[in-house]
């Protein structure tokens, strides 16, 4: 396509709109239930172990290629494979991003769908009977319907493009949610019988952590919460100029991500034991929070409906503009690969990432699948290509990285290696302990 590239008003909304990437469903609902599910406060430890030794690492190389290049993934990975070891091939991994990206945006859409009607709901109040109502909603046309609704916000504002459609919308977003999260975070404080809560959150039970399937679900997690691992960020960066600081900025979009994370658990976990709740989500499952809250809600009468209201808004705010950042990975391919003009790749795409979605909208069990295929898999296994591509194959990574922030360069040098040496051993690792049983749950889908 001719012309120049899109590009941000300013640095702060670039900011933003990543913050606004790594920050959705994944802090809230998705950080909630693998903690509850692997008892707590270890897991909290582990996850933002992997986010300070692999997540960071791999934010500054996404932010790096896709700054560096000016091009949406599978263009920026040809351009700095060329003429180096392995060269167009490393297209392969842009492609991958590109699936994953189609993958997760599909089955995404649907879980917001549900946050979306548990915001209408909550205003008339919830029933009591919730673990049945979820039941009931989570699957077939009513789930399907309220992802449409979700999806054509979500494509509206990706058609607006970069600077008007997605850094408008996460600039006043992105402020939004913290209010709410924190405001909601105070209120649980407030709140009798939450102390158990806190204890059960805060206080490390360390024996789980050494559990494979902890350690591996840690390292998703941390991946799915920061939007690693699918060029979703290297989108972002494509859109920046060079004198922005990117080692700042991986910083400071990391560590925001994980303050939602801690204060959703601070919001969730007394929430659900103040009203006695807690086995609801012991051995949690998917939909545990949409079961455990709206019944903790129902039990705190008229203030339940404003918290309810207020809890389900915060989600379906978090939720679109991670979708944004999703749905962008494939819009900006259809554009840069085969020349589609931005509302057309925002239209075509979107309809076929929406219809994607009805496998997950109809069939909860492919929508858990899915989600382990895409993190497990997809996001670990793309994070350790960039590990390997930007540590062992691009020219001048630490160059590219110092544009822009001109510090001392031993941070840069550390971070060089950890690419090389420590982070693929790690994704090699949690790989090794995961892909057998991911690879095993699409089989017994069929
Ligand atoms: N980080 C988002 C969340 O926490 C999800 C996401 C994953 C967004 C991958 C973009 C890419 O909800």
């Amino acid at each position: 396509m001719a012309g120049s590239r899109e590009r941000w008003n300013s640095k702060a909304g670039f900011v933003f709109a990543a913050v606004g990437s790594a920050v959705g469903l994944g802090n809230m609902w998705r950080f909630s239930y693998m903690t509850a599910e692997s008892g707590g406060a270890a897991f909290v430890a582990l996850y933002l172990g992997f986010t300070v030794l692999v997540g960071v690492p791999i934010m500054l190389a996404e932010l790096t290629i896709g700054r560096g290049s000016g091009k949406s993934p599978i263009q920026a990975l040809a351009h700095y494979g060329r003429d180096r070891l392995g060269g167009s091939a490393w297209k392969a991994l842009g492609v991958v991003f590109v699936l994953a990206g189609f993958i997760i945006i599909s089955y995404y859409g649907v879980i917001a769908g549900w946050t979306l009607r548990y915001a209408a709901e909550a205003l008339v109040g919830f029933g009591s009977d919730a673990g049945a109502h979820f039941g009931e909603i989570s699957e077939g046309l009513d789930a399907f319907l309220f992802h449409v609704v979700f999806m054509a916000v979500t494509i509206a504002i990706v058609r607006r493009g970069v600077s008007s459609g997605i850094e408008r919308v996460s600039l006043v977003a992105m402020p939004a949610l913290l209010v709410l999260v924190i405001g909601i975070a105070l209120y649980a404080a407030t709140l009798d019988g939450g102390s158990a809560g806190y204890a059960y959150y805060l206080n490390a039970d360390f024996a789980n952590v050494f559990s494979t399937k902890v350690v591996v679900d840690a390292a998703g997690q941390a991946f799915f919460s920061l939007s690693l691992g699918m060029g979703a960020i290297l989108t972002y960066a494509s859109y920046l100029d060079r004198d922005n600081n990117l080692p700042a900025q991986s910083g400071v979009i990391a560590a925001s991500d994980f303050g939602v994370a801690f204060l959703a658990g601070l919001m969730v976990f007394p929430l659900i034991f103040a009203l006695g709740l807690e086995g609801e989500v012991s051995g949690s499952t998917i939909g545990a929070l949409f079961v455990a809250l709206p019944k903790a809600f129902a039990g705190m009468g008229a203030a339940g409906q404003v918290v309810g209201f207020l809890f389900f808004v915060a989600l379906v705010v978090g939720a679109l503009t991670s979708a944004i950042s999703l749905l962008e990975v494939v819009v900006s391919a259809g554009m840069d690969g085969l020349g589609w003009e931005r509302p057309r790749s925002a239209i075509v795409m979107g309809v076929a990432a929406t219809a994607m979605g009805a496998a997950s909208a109809w069939n909860i069990k492919v929508l858990g699948v899915m989600d382990g295929v895409a993190n497990n898999l997809f996001l670990v296994g793309g994070g350790l290509g960039l590990a390997l591509f930007v540590g062992w194959i691009m020219k001048d990574p630490i160059e590219e990285a110092n544009e822009g922030a001109g510090g001392s360069r031993i941070w840069l040098v550390i971070w060089l290696n950890l690419l090389r040496f420590a982070v693929p051993i790690v994704l090699i690792w949690v790989l090794w302990h995961s892909v057998p049983e991911t690879l095993r749950s699409v089989a017994d889908l069929f």
